[in-house]
């Protein structure tokens, strides 16, 4: 396992290790070109391997968020079995996802960027998931201060693959004050509601007049605990139906730091973005120069499919089917206002 650091022409920096695909630092200028680490994390890939469980800046796969009771029918077949490791359900993958396996890296670089292209191969049953499914992610950091992701799988049998990366962003700088000031607007007019356990159950529910509206752009915190009590949550965990048209990359939210001027931009050819106001974060992990991460000290823009698709026959599609090739791009763009 080892680190690698991508630097642009702008002194940007991206660093990332080949275990879990995970990002661990990501410093970028504010408005006075005074660089911060926005990303939350650990320094070493010994502290990853012992206690993620946050899942700091991982790929998540093979399927992002949750899957009801473990279970979905595909093509005619029960899938059963796959591992329960949140309550009765399935999250990101399992007990060993795409987060705690080694990925083979390979430095690249092109115009206007350098990256890393990642591999895995995720072997049949793997996780419960049929099919051998050779996963590669492409990391760039561009000379336009992109993060950009580039996702493609392949399968031998017919499964399901719903693959994100689980990057926290404070754009104060990792150890900064709470984002919750941050203003943040999602380019969405619905949302999946969930039951109890975080499981869409299939309703798609307009955003107007209530605390998920994120239409106008408004601080993160103003509305973080209705949230919390509308969806039994604890605060913003949510996929928002992003407003595009099914593979078109388009710009799925903007999250703003009014101090420091640093904003980020996420396009996405996926239909959904899972906004998680970091509830879980607790105070009992220290990260990078031993900062403790507080509750909300940090949160998420996972592009993905909606959770639970395979449950839910009229959400759009994760069936991979051999001889197709899955594709996916999701870039974070940063700048200053
Ligand atoms: C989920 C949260 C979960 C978190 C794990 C998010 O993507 O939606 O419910 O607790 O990941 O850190």
């Amino acid at each position: 396992m080892e680190f690698f650091t991508l630097e642009n022409k702008n002194g940007m920096k991206l660093k990332l290790t080949n275990f879990g695909g995970i990002v661990s630092e990501i410093h970028v200028p504010d408005r006075d070109g005074t660089l911060a680490d926005v990303t939350l994390g650990f320094e070493t890939v010994e502290e990853y391997q012992d206690h993620n469980d946050a899942y700091f800046g991982a790929i998540i796969g093979r399927f992002g968020n949750r899957i009801g009771d473990c279970s979905f029918c595909l093509d005619g077949t029960y899938v059963s079995g796959l591992h329960a490791n949140d309550g009765k359900n399935h999250l990101h993958g399992g007990k060993r996802g795409f987060d705690k396996v080694v990925w083979d890296a390979e430095e690249i670089s092109g115009d206007g960027f350098t990256g890393v292209k990642l591999s895995y191969l995720s072997k049949d049953g793997e996780e419960g998931y049929p099919g051998n499914l050779q996963a590669t992610v492409i990391y760039k950091l561009t000379d336009a201060n992109e993060w950009v992701i580039e996702y493609e799988a392949t399968a031998d049998k017919t499964t399901v693959y719903n693959p994100t990366n689980h990057a926290y962003f404070n754009l104060a700088g990792h150890a900064g004050p709470s984002p919750l000031d941050h203003e943040l607007q999602i380019n969405s007019e619905f949302y999946t509601a969930t039951d109890d356990g975080g499981i869409p159950t299939g309703a798609i529910v307009p955003v107007a007049g209530c605390g998920m509206d994120f239409r106008q752009a408004k601080a993160i915190g103003q509305d973080v605990d209705e949230a919390g009590v509308v969806s039994s949550r604890g605060g913003f965990d949510h996929n928002w139906v992003i407003d595009k048209r099914p593979d078109e990359f388009a710009l799925a939210a903007t999250a703003w730091d009014p101090k420091s001027g640093r904003e980020m931009k996420v396009y996405t050819t996926e239909p959904g973005v899972q906004f998680y106001s970091g509830n879980f974060l607790d105070g009992s992990l220290k990260g990078k120069g031993g900062t403790v991460y507080q509750k909300r000290s940090g949160f998420c823009l996972e592009t993905q499919h909606f959770p639970n698709s395979p449950n839910i026959g009229h959400f759009p599609t994760t069936t991979l089917r051999p001889g197709e090739v899955f594709k996916s791009k999701t870039v974070y763009a940063f700048g200053v206002r």
